[in-house]
């Protein structure tokens, strides 16, 4: 069958190296769309290739979900009107995954009202570590087939090439399924935050007594799902600095699946001494050094 994939949206940064790596692997035709708005601000979009009985892959960079999504469910739409065989969503990033609970009377659990949107458009989901904590299985909230993949071993592989006796790092309660699963045999240990705002976290560390021994002279590689605000890995950053003498560590290496980085976070990393910010190419940073093509091809 004959595969189209569209890169989404349109202004999303040319460089983003994922989607030309995928259109080689998959066999994918590149295709080709337009927008504009209209004056009143409204879309008009039209799909340039023409897509009838082929299965059609979007794959979006959802990062700023609020502007786009409309965009997104319009050309899914589109597509299906064009007659394309299934129109497949590969969102590296799945946003709206963390208001995933009402803590508030009155609160939009929009981890669901945003899955109900994307089922209505799209025949399957295929993401990379979502944001999964008090929903265990996107599945509760999306009603199209859903894939989740994990770039874990692509890390766990970046940091044995890389790092040569490193220390693993959780920052909080939920980074502990991915810092088990990079850490393989090296010593981890997991933190526990517990979050007051926005850019506000308390991080909690285990009794250096029980870690000491496991991290004398080796380096500390954080390793989170998402770097956003970046409060969480500066807090845990700017403890762990303060047991670089006494335990001999290395400066930390900072590394995320979803390199967010809101505002100057990135700057504000690295100025705490960071010696690699590190991220896969789920969504384009300058930080992405990890390629999840293969991972997203290998499993399509
Ligand atoms: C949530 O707990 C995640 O695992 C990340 O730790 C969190 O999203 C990071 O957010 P921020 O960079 O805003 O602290």
């Amino acid at each position: 069958m004959r595969r189209v994939l569209f890169g989404f949206p349109r202004n999303s940064p040319e460089s983003h190296s994922l989607v030309s790596n995928l259109e080689k692997l998959l066999k994918a035709e590149q295709g080709q769309w337009s927008r504009r708005s209209f004056p009143d601000g409204e879309t008009y979009l039209r799909i340039e290739t023409p897509v009838s009985g082929a299965q059609v892959i979007i794959l979006a960079n959802l990062l700023n979900p609020n502007g786009n999504f409309l965009d997104l469910c319009l050309m899914a739409d589109a597509l299906k009107d064009q007659g394309a065989k299934e129109v497949v969503l590969i969102s590296p990033y799945l946003p709206y995954m963390r208001q995933d609970k009402v803590f508030n009377t009155g609160e939009a659990l929009s981890s669901k009202s945003f899955a109900k949107g994307i089922s209505a458009f799209f025949d399957r989901l295929i993401t990379i570590d979502p944001h999964l904590h008090r929903i265990h299985d996107l599945n509760e909230i999306y009603s199209i087939p859903t894939q989740v993949l994990h770039a874990t071993e692509l890390i766990a592989q970046w940091i044995s090439n890389h790092v040569k006796d490193p220390f693993i790092i959780g920052p909080d309660g939920e980074s502990s399924q991915w810092a088990r699963a990079i850490a393989g045999n090296h010593p981890w240990i997991c933190l526990s935050k517990v979050r007051h705002g926005d850019h506000h976290v308390t991080i909690d560390w285990p009794p250096l007594e029980t870690f000491a021994d496991q991290a004398h002279g080796r380096t500390p590689v954080f390793v989170d799902d998402i770097i956003s605000s970046g409060t969480t890995m500066m807090r845990g950053i700017e403890h762990l600095n303060t047991l670089r003498v006494p335990l001999n560590l290395a400066a930390p290496i900072a590394i995320t699946i979803h390199p967010i980085f809101a505002g100057n976070s990135f700057d504000q990393i690295r100025a705490l001494g960071t010696a690699q910010i590190i991220s896969t190419n789920a969504l384009p940073h300058l930080s992405n050094s990890i390629d999840v093509a293969g991972l997203i091809a290998a499993n399509f």
